[in-house]
């Protein structure tokens, strides 16, 4: 009986965390960085970071493009990917366990090591300059 009804919750449940893992904009995952870091996002500064190479062989841009208001392609699987600005793109940038999985992994590929928390703001205050 118990089981029964912990399994009639479940989807309510897991909902309901989904919902709060999404619950966020560009706008507030700009803030939450810019307050780690303790300095303001500059967008100049990110569009550099985003464009340029760090060492490796990619840049963010090998995969995301230029200009990620349109959709980019994969560097290795060619994989047509979403765009990463929010004018091209309205889910970008509104899960934050997914935005901090793809910084993750991302800025390991191209950086060999994790973005700060003031590089991450940087990236975000110029996508959201992007029409
Ligand atoms: C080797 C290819 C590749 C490179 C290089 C790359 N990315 Fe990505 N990125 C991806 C893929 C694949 C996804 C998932 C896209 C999808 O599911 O459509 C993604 C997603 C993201 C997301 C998640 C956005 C969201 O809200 O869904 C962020 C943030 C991101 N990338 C930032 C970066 C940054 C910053 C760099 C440079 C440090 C970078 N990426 C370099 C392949 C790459």
């Amino acid at each position: 009986m118990l089981l029964r009804h912990l399994l009639i919750a479940w989807p309510w449940v897991w909902a309901g965390q989904a919902a709060l893992a999404q619950a966020t904009t560009p706008a507030a995952l700009q803030r939450g960085y810019e307050a780690v870091a303790g300095t303001p996002a500059q967008a100049d500064r990110g569009q550099r970071f985003f464009v340029q190479r760090h060492g490796g062989e990619w840049s963010c841009a090998s995969c995301h493009g230029q200009h990620p208001v349109q959709a980019g392609r994969h560097a290795v699987t060619h994989k047509v990917l979403e765009p990463l600005a929010p004018a091209g793109n309205p889910q970008a940038f509104t899960d934050g366990k997914r935005v901090e999985k793809w910084f993750r992994r991302n800025c390991k590929d191209v950086l060999q090591r994790e973005c700060t928390a003031g590089e991450k703001a940087d990236v975000l205050a110029w996508l959201q300059t992007l029409r």
